[in-house]
């Protein structure tokens, strides 16, 4: 859901140059050097003047290939044949030659360089296997939850820069949509009531534009809110086209207001089914039937609008109208008819328009999406080159091979690996080596690699790995691989060799899951789930629990000599906080242990579970301490960005209650109760361990034979409702960093009673 929301490069991919040419990211092409210029001066001061780049003549190859050499005057000379080919040249020789790199949290080392830069005694070459490398689902937490605050500016602008560095040369840009939407409905007759009635609150627009929820749990989202993301919008594309990332604006898939029956009472509309459990209020949006004229209308509205907005930057757009929804009919001309109206509606607005289409549904429902119906579908856009696929999870469930790729509609290979941007160590990393290099060879309609993972929060490792295989014919040997990642990790001069091991140890076992029917992708920390007594730790499955290594093998990082680099800072606490949160599984078997241990006197039985409660509570206090120790570990962090978002203070008590339902109950009253959960400190402290307090306390009270989950779930969903609605309270707030090391020290006496 996501909720269930080079063999020769240049041989493989001539086949597809006639078919992709009219959809080759333009960004890449036309732009000049100067915003690479800027990323240089912006993330690397000290070298502004260090380097030079340059667009060679070819620049109409379809392959992207780089070289980087010194030059005889001491600089460094970076060419390419797209300006996405440059910036990935330059972070082939920062981090492979300089050991320096940029991280999704840890931030940007690139300023760790040293005065003197290293020469290349031999250019350094590379060359993308695929024109696409794509990254961002647009069902993402970021995107579901995006906040407008300086923070938020600031990780975006570091977001759009890895995302540059990394090579990324296409990606959805949703933000601030809103205002076409409210313009675009008012057009047509709808009154902001009518629109405010549509939309949901802050936290849950993705779901929203899918046509999944409607109707926002408590206030409604306020409209100077959507003008400030807007302008947000507006500088993020802007970047986005100087770092040669092409921008996918969403188009309007459909969905209207509810007050459609009144406001357009001839309109063809179709209702959507009700999503996961919502109430109907919230869901069951109305989707204007794209046979309808004024489908076609309003689409041409919105995407002029945008047009005008942001100049003529692009000729993708996102549109997706059955995500996790089954449609009115499984007729296949209906079917056919639907996808064809979309279609030449989008046309209509944009001749050159591509259609960017998630094919998540597809894997959501095979019982619907039997394969001729995915062919009817498709095959409504005659056009292959007018559409573009994202199979999203190709890493455990590809879609491509049963849908025979995609009936030769250009797709792009993705890989997804976490759900519900949950944290908790894992890869499939043979799967992002060895099935991409397999389907570019099995497949002539693949273009692209990307990423569509659903946050952005671990195994930063993984990510970069795929997007790395985009310019590696052969499957990457992963030992190397994490020996040199972790050099650029911590961009130290004094790396000691530990580190390297404890990258090796974790790359054989944690990172190396092959058994998907036991687990697809990350799993959850049971610390995070509802308490039960049926066995939690051993859930297989999409959203499971089940520890695919031994526990043993995931030691924590060791070396106190690194504490002063910022990556790891962040590595010291994630494995910290894994190496605990594996420890908490035995406590928690010996919990059913003693519950359900036969011929013993309620006493017995109280005071033994009241002390491994007690054993529980000391790890989770343990746990919290240490992920208070960082930042991007902290509920703080998440609420206060979300209380700065409002657009102004009487609207922050709103978005932080928007932003404390989403990582709890997710809904108005449960629905998706702990499906984007969080291993942060403060959450730890004042809500799941209050659970396992409760539980304890309700184990004590019940006899095992009168033990009913329903009755003990009836008082916990109250409390856990009330926990979300708590504003105002920041259990863990700080600003700063701890001192990770002193925390980790104090800790150690404490751990070896734990582990004991
Ligand atoms: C695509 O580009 C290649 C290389 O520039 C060119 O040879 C070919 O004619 C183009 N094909 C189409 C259909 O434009
Ligand atoms: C690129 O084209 C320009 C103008 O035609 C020419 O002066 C220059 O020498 C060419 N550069 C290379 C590297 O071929
Ligand atoms: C790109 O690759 C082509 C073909 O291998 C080569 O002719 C060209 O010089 C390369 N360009 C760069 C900038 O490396
Ligand atoms: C929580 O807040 C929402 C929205 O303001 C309200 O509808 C609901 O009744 C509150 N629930 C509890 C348990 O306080
Ligand atoms: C964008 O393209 C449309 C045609 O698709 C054209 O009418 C319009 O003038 C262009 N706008 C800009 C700002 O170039
Ligand atoms: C599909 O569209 C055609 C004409 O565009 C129409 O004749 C036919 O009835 C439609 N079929 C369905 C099932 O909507
Ligand atoms: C899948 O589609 C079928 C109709 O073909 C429907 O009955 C079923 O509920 C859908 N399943 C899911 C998980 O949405
Ligand atoms: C994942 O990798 C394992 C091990 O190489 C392999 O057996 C399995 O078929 C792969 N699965 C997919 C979906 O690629
Ligand atoms: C994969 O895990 C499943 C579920 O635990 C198990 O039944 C199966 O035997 C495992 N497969 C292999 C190859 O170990
Ligand atoms: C490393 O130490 C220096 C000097 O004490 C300090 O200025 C810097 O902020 C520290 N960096 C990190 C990431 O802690
Ligand atoms: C529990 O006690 C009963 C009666 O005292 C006895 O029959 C039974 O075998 C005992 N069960 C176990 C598992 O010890
Ligand atoms: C369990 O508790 C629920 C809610 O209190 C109740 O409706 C149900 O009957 C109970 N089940 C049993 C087996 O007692």
């Amino acid at each position: 859901m996501h909720l269930f929301n080079v063999i020769t490069a240049v041989g493989l991919l001539s086949p597809l140059v006639g078919a992709i040419n009219a959809s080759k990211p333009t960004a890449s092409t036309t732009g000049q050097t100067a915003g690479i210029q800027a990323l240089v001066k912006r993330r690397i001061p000290q070298h502004e003047n260090s380097f030079i780049f340059s667009l060679t003549n070819d620049t109409a190859s379809a392959v992207d290939n780089y070289t980087v050499v010194s030059t005889v005057d001491g600089k460094i000379h970076v060419q390419g044949t797209s300006l996405s080919s440059i910036v990935y040249g330059l972070n082939s020789y920062l981090s492979d030659v300089v050991h320096v790199d940029i991280w999704w949290h840890a931030g940007s080392q690139l300023q760790d360089a040293p005065a003197s830069l290293p020469k290349l005694s031999s250019p350094l070459n590379g060359q993308s296997i695929v024109p696409y490398r794509y990254e961002l689902n647009t069902g993402a937490y970021e995107n579901g939850n995006r906040l407008q605050s300086s923070k938020f500016q600031q990780k975006k602008e570091l977001q759009l820069d890895w995302m540059a560095l990394r090579g990324i040369n296409i990606a959805p840009a949703w933000i601030g949509i809103e205002k076409f939407f409210i313009e675009v409905f008012r057009e047509v007759g709808f009154t902001d009531d009518d629109i405010l009635d549509f939309f949901t609150g802050p936290a849950f627009l993705a779901w929203n534009h899918f046509g999944n929820l409607q109707g926002s749990w408590s206030s409604n989202l306020p409209f100077e809110w959507v003008d400030n993301q807007f302008a947000l919008q507006k500088k993020i594309v802007k970047r986005m086209v100087e770092l040669a990332i092409t921008p996918i604006l969403p188009a309007f898939p459909g969905f209207v207001p509810r007050a459609v029956s009144s406001v357009l009472p001839d309109a063809q509309v179709l209702h959507s089914i009700q999503w996961v459990n919502f109430p109907e209020e919230y869901t069951e949006d109305i989707l204007l039937d794209p046979v309808d004229p004024l489908f076609a209308q309003m689409q041409l509205s919105f995407i002029t609008k945008q047009q005008q907005a942001y100049g003529n930057i692009t000729n993708f757009y996102t549109l997706d109208q059955f995500n996790e929804m089954t449609p009115p009919s499984e007729d296949l001309d209906y079917l056919r008819n639907a996808s064809s109206n979309t279609w030449k509606a989008l046309k209509a607005a944009d001749p050159n328009a591509i259609w960017v289409f998630q094919a998540w549904l597809f894997a959501q429902n095979t019982t619907f999406w039997t394969n001729d119906r995915i062919e009817g579908y498709l095959g409504g856009v005659t056009t292959d080159s007018d559409m573009l696929i994202l199979d999203i999870w190709s890493e455990s469930i590809p879609q491509w091979q049963r849908a025979q790729s995609y009936y030769g509609k250009p797709w792009i290979w993705c890989e997804l690996q976490i759900y519900g941007a949950t944290i908790n160590m894992y890869g499939q990393i043979q799967n992002v080596t060895k099935s991409p290099i397999l389907a570019l060879q099995e497949s002539k309609s693949l273009v692209g690699f990307g990423l569509s993972m659903e946050g952005q929060q671990g195994n930063e490792i993984v990510y970069d790995l795929l997007l790395s295989q985009a310019w590696s014919s052969d499957s990457i040997d992963t030992k190397a691989y994490f020996k040199s990642w972790a050099a650029a990790r911590y961009s130290s001069s004094k790396r000691p060799a530990s580190i390297y091991a404890a990258w090796e140890t974790v790359r054989t076992t944690v990172y190396d899951n092959t058994n998907l029917t036991l687990m697809p992708s990350v799993p959850k920390s049971i610390i995070e789930l509802i308490p039960r007594t049926t066995d939690m730790a051993n859930i297989i499955g999409i959203l499971g629990t089940k520890l695919t290594y031994e526990p043993a093998t995931m030691a924590g990082l060791q070396d106190t000599s690194l504490f002063n680099n910022s990556a790891y800072q962040y590595d010291i606490v994630d494995w910290t906080r894994q190496v605990l949160a594996n420890a908490f599984i035995p406590i928690y078997e010996k919990i059913l242990q003693i519950y359900n241990m036969p011929n013993q006197t309620a006493e017995s039985r109280a005071t033994q579970l009241r002390t491994q409660g007690e054993q529980l509570t000391r790890l989770l206090l343990s746990l919290d301490l240490v992920l208070s120790s960082n930042k991007n570990f902290r509920l703080s962090t998440w609420l206060s960005e979300a209380r700065a978002s409002a657009p102004s203070p009487a609207y922050a008590d709103f978005f932080e209650y928007k932003a404390r339902n989403q990582i709890t109950v997710w809904g108005p009253s449960g629905q998706l109760i702990d499906y984007a959960s969080k291993g942060w400190s403060g959450l730890m402290k004042t809500y799941h361990l209050k659970r396992w307090q409760m539980f304890i306390d309700y184990l004590v009270a019940t006899e095992p034979a009168n033990y009913n989950q329903t009755e003990f779930q009836d008082v916990l969903l109250p409390w856990e409702l009330s926990w979300a609605n708590s504003t105002g309270s920041q259990p863990d707030a700080s600003d700063e960093d701890l001192d990770v090391e002193d925390i980790i020290r104090k800790m150690a006496k404490q751990w070896s009673e734990i582990f004991a």
